[in-house]
């Protein structure tokens, strides 16, 4: 392992025997919430275990995976870039995994490798534990990409009122339509594409939303991916937004916070998100003794 340069290597699982080593895997990783989350889950509920950080090269994420759990790692996360790598790395995938169409939480079990998908759990619970409704809300959703598609099932299963994907291209959000269409009947929710462009028009977009959440890459480059025409449009005081990155405030925040709506990071996705993994990896008994609210409550002072 150790003769890999991309592979930090405080995840080898020979340099901590008797432990069970969990890492995250992203690129960069190198400011990542994860392993101080796991630590405290770990304190909370008397495990004794290792979690580190893994960066492999972009074109390297099966490698490094294939490297850490030949070595006897029991479990990863996976971040930006590698959800779709993880989701093919997989022997086998979670139904949840196979909606979202990745993966960010890899384990073994019986000498295969799972993959599931805990990010639009946890997105959900981070809203209601926030005092946000999800039933018979309202729902923009900005983007079409791994992050968006991620979020849909989870949501969709919560009843919205409807659920509107907007993307800069049509082609992406259409796809995603098409492929929650039947999830969207059954549970007799409005499922709609937009472009961006269409959120300024009140035609198109007649009326605002309860809630608003960026799932795009706009806010890495400190961009929105809303323009002010369509913030006109799309948010009131009553409005709720919700950006997935986290750690800063970002364009689309600030745009929200203009029109008078509350805002929050998606700080507590990451942590509850977490907290599924943490789970499947320790044993579900242990969910009484962790508390990520309370892991969260300390992330944020
Ligand atoms: P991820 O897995 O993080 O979702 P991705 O699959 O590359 O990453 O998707 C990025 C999403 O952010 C896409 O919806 C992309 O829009 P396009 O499909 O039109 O490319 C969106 N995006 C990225 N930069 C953006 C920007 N500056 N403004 C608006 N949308 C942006």
């Amino acid at each position: 392992m150790s003769s890999n340069a991309s592979v930090d290597l405080h995840t080898d699982p020979s340099l901590h025997p008797g432990l069970d080593v969990y890492a995250v895997a992203g690129n960069p990783i190198g400011h990542s919430q994860s392993p101080t989350i796991h630590q405290r889950f770990a304190e909370q509920a008397k495990q004794a275990m290792h979690y580190g950080r893994l960066q492999p090269e972009l074109d390297g994420f099966a490698q490094a995976a294939k490297t850490f759990f030949s070595a006897g790692g029991k479990g990863m996360n996976v971040t930006v870039p590698f959800k779709l790598d993880a989701q093919a790395f997989a022997d086998q995938l979670t139904s949840r995994a196979q909606l979202a169409g990745a993966v960010n939480t890899l384990w073994t079990q019986d000498g295969k490798i799972y993959g599931d998908n805990s990010d639009g759990a946890g997105l959900v619970r981070d809203l209601l534990a926030q005092g946000i409704a999800v039933h018979e809300s309202r729902i923009l959703l900005l983007g079409a990409g791994g992050a968006a598609r991620g979020v849909i099932g989870p949501l969709l299963e919560h009843s919205p009122k409807c659920l509107v994907i907007a993307n800069r291209s049509s082609t992406k959000a259409d796809e995603l339509i098409k492929l929650f269409a039947n999830v969207a009947a059954s549970k007799e929710v409005a499922l709609e594409a937009r472009t961006l462009a269409q959120l300024e028009s009140s035609e198109k977009t007649p009326y605002p939303f309860d809630l608003v959440i960026n799932a795009t890459a706009a806010g890495l480059a400190d961009e929105s991916p809303l323009s002010i025409a369509a913030v006109a449009n799309i948010f009131t005081p009553s409005s709720f937004a919700y950006d997935m990155v986290y750690g800063k405030t970002t364009a689309f925040m600030r745009q929200a916070l203009q029109r008078g709506a509350r805002i929050s990071d998606g700080l507590g996705m990451l942590v509850e998100q977490a907290a599924d993994a943490f789970l499947l990896w320790r044993g579900t008994d242990l969910a009484t003794q962790i508390d990520p609210r309370a892991v969260l409550a300390k992330l944020r002072s």
